[in-house]
């Protein structure tokens, strides 16, 4: 069977990186997550003091010191998912903070930033058999991937979801911060210049808001079945 680029856009907390890896086990392929690589620049700027008083980071501090960030996944021997690695060091619990969430939309915004993370993307989706998910992935990283999906759901039930995922995790959050966060990424994804967040001609619409992960498999193994003549397990 022809490997293929699988390409998962859509909302923040969609529930896109759930439903992405069950995706790549079901059909043996990697999952690969592109926000990770926003917020792990968005670690190093915060580490480093790049923001200012304002919140807004440092800009053109932050570009001259992109060439200092060195991104990568590494394989968790025990479960077998990936985990970011920011210079050499295991960030996959830090880069999920709310302090991060708040500060990656308007780093991402940046298009140096932009460019440094789509090439690093590329490079790892040269090898097909992926998934990926994010914001630009059907319409700026890879505009040919086989097959685009976009995500969306009403903004209360992802910030409910987003605030349980929180709280299993120990971290201190409130439903009205988390919503107010959602809605400020939402604006800010969708209204930047460069490859702002908007569902490609091609992909095809998952409104999950009133669904479970094993009715959104069941809807993606007939859609691999009636467009591709695949039969998943
Ligand atoms: O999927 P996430 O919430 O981990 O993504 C973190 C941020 O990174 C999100 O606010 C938008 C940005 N992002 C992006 O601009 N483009 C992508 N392909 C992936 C994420």
């Amino acid at each position: 069977m022809k490997k293929m680029i699988i390409a998962i856009d859509g909302h923040s907390s969609t529930g896109k990186s759930t439903f992405a890896k069950a995706i790549a086990k079901v059909m043996s392929y990697t999952y690969l997550d592109s926000g990770a690589l926003y917020r792990g620049v968005t670690l190093y700027a915060l580490e480093e003091g790049l923001f200012c008083k304002n919140g807004r980071p440092r800009t053109r501090e932050l570009i001259r010191q992109l060439n200092n960030i060195q991104l990568t996944f590494r394989k968790d021997p025990v479960s077998g998912e990936n985990r970011t690695y920011l210079n050499g060091k295991d960030v996959e619990h830090n880069i999920r903070s709310l302090e991060v969430s708040d500060k990656v939309s308007p780093v991402s915004e940046i298009p140096e930033v932009r460019d440094f993370v789509d090439k690093l993307l590329v490079q790892w989706g040269e090898k097909k058999g992926i998934v990926m998910d994010g914001r630009d992935i059907g319409t700026a990283v890879f505009p040919k991937a086989e097959v685009k999906i976009f995500m969306t759901a009403p903004a209360e039930i992802r910030a409910q979801r987003r605030l349980d995922e929180l709280l299993s995790q120990g971290r201190p959050a409130t439903y009205e911060d988390v919503l107010d966060n959602i809605r400020k990424r939402d604006h800010i994804d969708s209204s930047r210049t460069k490859h702002p967040l908007k569902q490609a001609s091609d992909a095809l619409l998952l409104d999950n808001g009133n669904m479970s992960v094993e009715e959104q498999m069941d809807w993606f193994k007939k859609l691999m079945k009636e467009t591709w003549d695949i039969t998943l397990p």
